[in-house]
């Protein structure tokens, strides 16, 4: 029997405060018809002064250990992925292992912005797939409102922060992660870019993003990455159950949906609430929509994203 690995429990985080569209309209030239009608986005979560997306992760990560039923003890590795972690170094996923109280095995992060999810996803899937992990802990968690220009309507408006994670373990019943699929096409990494860093200005900087020209991109690449997905597969657009894109503007989900074939209330949307949370988007409508009872073991399940760089991807899941 061919050995995969599956998602057995999700679990993720938002930080208390909400913000609304008509609380930003306070300091920023905006309005909530704009925000609503160019993205779909209502409101946002945004952390406290002093939680970290190290605490975020933590808390998503105890979520999804107490919905898989494994202990610490039983994780082999944790893979985290974020933009905007807690320090240039060491990583935000050994920061987490120790909150966990994880003293074995190994923990890093993956950096591929909004794709940072699937990306991680396909890592910890491959280790299992080759054997050299049981158990691993795949995190999504972001703070953007920390790199967001505040004065940048066109961007500041679109963020917001959270956290998803779940434990992926080998499995050889046929279930679990079908194949993922990665890209990245860093020619266009002037399109949406954080203008600071260690290297260049000794800063963390801010976001900058072209947004029409992303939408334009991300539009295609999505729509080709599907269909590679599905054709590697041998499975038809009509055969997905569930999508579960990451969320960045309602605009785009839905014109993914309707190139598939698939009806508004087959795709988890949370965009309207949780804004764009980069990598933590996809585990926080998964583990919205498995808690909820939307998604059913045996079904389908299909991730997609595209972020900055730019990198995109895809994971086909049978639940
Ligand atoms: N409030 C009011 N007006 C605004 C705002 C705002 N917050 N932001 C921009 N405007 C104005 C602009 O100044 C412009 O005015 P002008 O015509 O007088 O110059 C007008 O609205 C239209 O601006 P556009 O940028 O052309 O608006 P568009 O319809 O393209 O929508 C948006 C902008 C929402 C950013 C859209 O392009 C988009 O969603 N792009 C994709 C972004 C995305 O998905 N990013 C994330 C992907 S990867 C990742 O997740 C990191």
């Amino acid at each position: 029997m061919t050995i995969r690995s599956r998602i057995v429990g999700t679990g993720s985080y938002l930080p208390e405060r909400i913000v609304s569209n008509a609380e930003l309209t306070k300091t920023v030239d905006t309005s909530d018809e704009w925000i609503i009608e160019r993205s779909g986005i209502r409101q946002r979560h945004i952390a406290a002064d002093d939680e970290t997306t190290a605490d975020i992760a933590y808390q998503s990560a105890l979520r999804a250990l107490e919905a898989s039923g494994v202990g610490i003890a039983d994780i082999d590795m944790i893979v985290l992925a974020t933009a905007t972690p807690d320090n240039t170094f060491p990583s935000t996923a050994t920061k987490v292992q120790a909150m966990l109280g994880m003293e074995h095995g190994a923990a890093f992060d993956v950096q591929a912005v909004c794709s940072g999810f699937i990306y991680a996803l396909a890592v910890a899937d491959n280790f299992i797939k080759v054997g050299q992990a049981e158990r691993v802990m795949v995190i999504g968690a972001e703070t953007f409102s920390r790199i967001l220009d505040w004065q940048d309507r066109t961007t500041c408006v679109l963020f917001g922060d959270g956290g998803g994670a779940v434990v992926l373990e080998k499995s050889e019943e046929g279930d679990g992660i079908f194949s993922t699929h990665l890209h990245s096409d860093g020619r266009h990494g002037n399109l949406l870019y954080v203008d600071g860093g260690p290297s260049t200005t000794q800063t963390v900087g801010h976001l900058r993003m072209s947004g029409r020209e992303v939408f334009r991109h991300a539009v295609v690449n999505l729509a080709a990455v599907v269909d590679e997905t599905l054709a590697a597969n041998n499975f038809q657009r009509s055969d997905i159950d569930w999508l579960v894109p990451h969320q960045a503007n309602l605009r785009i989900l839905s014109g993914t949906a309707r190139k598939l074939g698939l009806s508004e209330d087959q795709v988890v949307i949370t965009v309207d609430r949780h804004a764009n949370t980069s990598a933590a988007s996809i585990p926080l409508a998964l583990d919205e929509a498995v808690r909820d009872g939307r998604i059913q073991k045996g079904q389908l399940v299909l991730l997609e994203a595209m972020g900055g760089g730019f990198t995109w991807g895809a994971a086909l899941v049978r639940w």
